[in-house]
């Protein structure tokens, strides 16, 4: 187990009231595990600035009976072939499909990746979410 150091913070009333206040709708997080998980969000933050090499998931909802954003979604995961971990494919109704995609590689590249998947014709809907390898602390 890693050691344990144990700091004091100082805050305005105000600000401590807002951190209560973000405390009291979430997941029972005390103080403490409020403030790591902010800390390793922003280390996560910057490993994206930095190019590091970081882990992405784009999720992608699209009417698969348009033009042919089927072959280009295809065509674009090829371009980056060694850097796509997996595709998952859901028929979601008769006319649309997810998919979502998880990559690793450099930040650079995925963000690229997950822009030129933005700018397709056809998809109503992507989302991205920028993750990390884990190299962020426990
Ligand atoms: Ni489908």
């Amino acid at each position: 187990m890693s050691d344990l150091v144990r700091m004091s913070i100082t805050m305005d009333r105000e600000l401590a009231d807002r951190l209560d206040s973000l405390l009291e709708g979430g997941r029972n997080e005390n103080r403490s595990e409020f403030i790591r998980d902010m800390i390793r969000c922003r280390l996560v933050e910057r490993e994206w600035e930095q190019d590091q090499e970081v882990l992405g998931t784009i999720t992608i909802v699209y009417d698969h009976h348009s033009s042919d954003v089927n072959r280009r979604l295809t065509h674009l995961q090829h371009e980056i072939h060694d850097s796509i971990l997996a595709t998952t494919h859901v028929h979601l109704t008769h006319e649309l499909c997810a998919e979502v995609i998880i990559a690793r590689g450099k930040a650079s590249g995925i963000k690229q990746f997950a822009d030129a998947v933005r700018q397709q014709k056809g998809i109503l809907h992507t989302a991205f979410s920028p993750s990390t390898l884990g190299n962020v602390g426990s």
